[in-house]
């Protein structure tokens, strides 16, 4: 039949570095993500390190997690870090008025979080609040955990026993402050964001990488005032560069707000609007992408897109507040259209983090006492890797590619991205279409390949997920539907799947 797509890459004109970082997570105090999800304690019968899950830390380290955002999210807005440090029964405890109103008990805090991070070798994104918090907070925060030397924080925190400061490069100010993070107007945030930056210190030679909290989806206006404010020079000739990053979230879900559907039970006309909500990420970007030219027209400046996944009603049967939901194959296919438009605008783009990992929203892994399952999602993380820090590659389509209309406008069928590093090429690949196989026809010009091989992530069914009883129902597999004929190469994508292709380049 016609090919769905048929696109040339052209492998000599490597683009700008996907940046590792796109491929980020996020853990925030909500339901069972940190609570039975990261953390069990020392005491537990679950097998631990220090209280830290060992099956959920092997789990992720296969996923070469780049950097993990905590502690929120809403809660991050809530959270005054200083009930998180000390002997753990003498912690404060708390309400978690966000996320089903449940007793928190501090016992998860700044030491166990760097832990974790140690455990998974990743990086720490911490947000910090500033919603009910103060700029001396944010300040104090950020000499304790970064600070060498004597000064009261770097003391504090050898008295709590460690001694060395930690690296710490992401550092988030705000959280939504358009809604759980104080319902600010941009106007009013702006100001906070640029006094909380400036004393959120680079201590000795840690350098921060300032994040600004950002807009909702589309809200450009956000955008558009951050990035004035913080890059206007207000007559200072030299002043410090405050911010490095600024955010926006994007979630993917079925029907309205209140009603998002289920995460495992849905008719294809759902299947097919969330798909097409799920590529507007693309435009979102663009769209951010192009206020920020305006303010910052070298690029100095990353857009992060801090929290981004899908979004279904609650499990049957579980807390409202706590979002845990199952994980389908549709929920792969979703991820795997992001990370085509993530790599395709990788210029601006430079750190994304998927909602949440643990138990809570799109997550890796599922626990459930001591079982634990790795999602569909899971797998294209897995399968995606080949990305992390190489050179974005163009997929031009050439002539028609094969679209469906959803909710009045045309969607492609056939979403794929290529980057290259190390003498070998990474191509994605993803079949929309749940019910009809696609043909994707590829030029790859400009090198010479000497071999290639493929991993195919696909079900019967795009509802089919992973239970704690069939663990392995949704598992990548070799893929062999391709054939080879000097530059091009030719694939037969099953329908609803996902293709990751590893070419070896001469
Ligand atoms: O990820 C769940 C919540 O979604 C976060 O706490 C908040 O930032 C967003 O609204």
């Amino acid at each position: 039949g016609t090919a769905a797509l048929s696109a040339v890459i052209d492998l000599d004109l490597p683009g700008p570095v996907i940046s590792r970082h796109l491929y980020g997570h996020f853990a925030e105090h909500l339901g069972r993500c940190i609570y039975g999800g990261f953390w069990v304690g020392e005491d537990s019968s679950v097998p631990n390190e220090g209280g830290i899950r060992r099956d959920v830390v092997e789990a992720l380290r296969k996923l070469s997690i780049p950097n993990l955002r905590w502690p929120g999210g809403c809660f991050a807005d809530e959270y005054h870090w200083t009930d998180g440090i000390g002997p753990r029964d003498e912690r404060p405890r708390m309400v978690n008025t966000h996320w089903g109103d449940v007793e928190e008990n501090n016992h998860f805090g700044t030491h166990e979080f760097m832990a974790l991070c140690e455990l998974l070798g990743t990086e720490p994104y911490v947000s910090s609040n500033v919603g009910s918090g103060s700029v001396h907070e944010t300040s104090e925060w950020v000499e304790y955990l970064t600070r060498d030397g004597d000064s009261p924080m770097a003391r504090l925190r050898r008295e709590n026993g460690r001694d060395e400061p930690w690296k710490v490069r992401f550092w988030g100010v705000g959280n939504e402050p358009w809604g759980c993070g104080g319902n600010l107007r941009v106007e009013q945030f702006a100001p906070l964001a640029r006094q909380h930056a400036t004393y959120a210190r680079n201590h000795g030679d840690n350098q921060l990488y300032r994040i600004a909290a950002g807009a909702a989806d589309d809200d450009y206006h956000w955008t558009a005032t951050l990035m004035r404010e913080i890059t206007s020079r207000l007559g200072d000739p030299a002043p410090r560069e405050l911010y490095q990053a600024v955010s926006f979230h994007y979630y993917t879900f079925g029907g309205v707000w209140s009603e998002k559907g289920s995460a495992t039970r849905f008719t294809r006309d759902e299947y097919w609007t969330t798909m097409s909500r799920a590529l507007r990420v693309r435009r979102y970007i663009a769209g951010h992408a192009a206020v920020m030219d305006a303010y910052d027209p070298t690029k100095k400046i990353g857009l992060a897109l801090d929290e981004w996944g899908t979004w279904w009603d609650v499990e049957p049967g579980t807390n409202p507040g706590f979002l845990y939901q199952q994980n389908a194959m549709r929920d792969a296919l979703v991820a795997a259209v992001h990370f085509d438009a993530f790599h395709d605008h990788a210029d601006r783009l430079r750190l994304a983090n998927i909602a949440q990992t643990v138990n809570v929203l799109q997550a890796m892994v599922l626990t459930d006492e001591d079982r634990l399952v790795l999602t569909p999602t899971f797998h294209v993380f897995a399968m995606n890797r080949g990305h992390h820090d190489a050179q974005a590659l163009a997929v031009r389509p050439r002539g028609e590619q094969a679209v469906r209309e959803v909710d009045g406008s045309d969607i492609p069928t056939v979403s794929a991205s290529a980057s290259v590093k190390d003498g070998r090429a990474t191509v994605s690949v993803t079949n929309l279409d749940p019910d009809a196989p696609a043909r994707v026809e590829l030029d790859l010009r400009g090198r010479a390949v000497t071999s290639v091989t493929g991993q195919v992530l696909a079900s019967d069914d795009v509802a089919d997920h992973n239970t704690f009883d069939a663990p392995t129902a949704v598992e990548p597999r070799d893929f062999h539907a391709f054939e080879t004929s000097g530059a091009s190469l030719t694939l037969t994508v099953p329908p609803g799947a996902f293709v990751v292709l590893d070419v070896q380049l001469a």
